[in-house]
């Protein structure tokens, strides 16, 4: 896969104003632009089409987690937007993911299921009834969405090469929280650089704050994308 498409730059702004000024600037450095729960509840299919008139892939990051009914709409929906990626939880169970993988099946859109969310520890995770260590949660989600037909996974760095060995190479595994080096860590703690994220299994890489704070950002998207492809080859 060309570096490039590796490359998923998260729209975390609040206005179709915002993202299309991102669009603008890095839509020749960058394969993918994410639009989460923020962007998308307040401009909606607007900002997936704003994406694909600059050009690039939409990954559609709605987390849906529902009745498996409601769950195949939404996604009937998200296929017909022309998205390439869409995530899901995999807390959803058996019968929601076969039948948001049903709706997908022969379409250009991938699914990609979140396992356990990385802001949660071992307490909270006791919180909500998932006792035993989060490693273990994030396998066995990772192994029911994966054998219900769902085609990827996010997972943090350090879940990578865990993942790999449990489900093999054919899953895509979508990493957030990589800092290339010398950059601010912030809210992330499981950090990995572009390069270690690659070389641990990453399929793509989720980096905003890296990118988007960076004095010169398409500079900054660049170097990443030079690093994925040293990393890959
Ligand atoms: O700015 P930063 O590189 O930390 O952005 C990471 C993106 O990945 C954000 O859009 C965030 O919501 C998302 N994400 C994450 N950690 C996860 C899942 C998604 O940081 N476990």
């Amino acid at each position: 896969m060309d570096a490039r498409a590796r490359l998923v730059l998260p729209l975390d702004v609040p206005s179709l104003e915002e993202a299309g000024g991102w669009l603008e600037r890095l839509a020749g450095e960058v394969g993918v632009f994410k639009v989460g729960l923020e962007l998308f509840t307040a401009a909606g299919p607007r900002a997936v089409e704003a994406v694909h008139e600059a050009g690039a892939a939409c990954f559609l990051d709605l987390k849906l987690h529902d009745i498996p009914a409601t769950m195949a709409k939404a996604t009937r929906a998200a296929v017909q937007l022309g998205v390439r990626y869409l995530t899901v939880h995999a807390a959803a169970g058996p019968a929601a993911l076969r039948a948001v993988a049903e709706e997908t099946h022969g379409t250009a859109t991938q699914l990609l299921a979140v396992t356990v969310l990385t802001s949660l520890d071992a307490l909270e995770l006791d919180a909500v009834g998932l006792a035993g260590p989060p490693e273990a949660a994030v396998e066995r989600l990772g192994r029911l969405a994966t054998e219900a037909g769902i085609d990827g996974l996010v997972c943090s760095p350090l879940e990578c090469a865990p993942l790999r060995a449990a489900l093999g190479d054919a899953p895509t595994l979508v990493v957030p929280g990589v800092r290339p080096a010398g950059s601010e860590k912030g809210d992330q703690r499981r950090t990995a650089s572009p390069g270690e994220a690659i070389a641990r299994g990453a399929s793509l890489l989720v980096v905003g704050r890296p990118i988007r704070h960076a004095p010169d950002p398409a500079a900054a998207a660049r170097a990443i994308v030079r690093e994925i492809a040293e990393a890959a080859s």
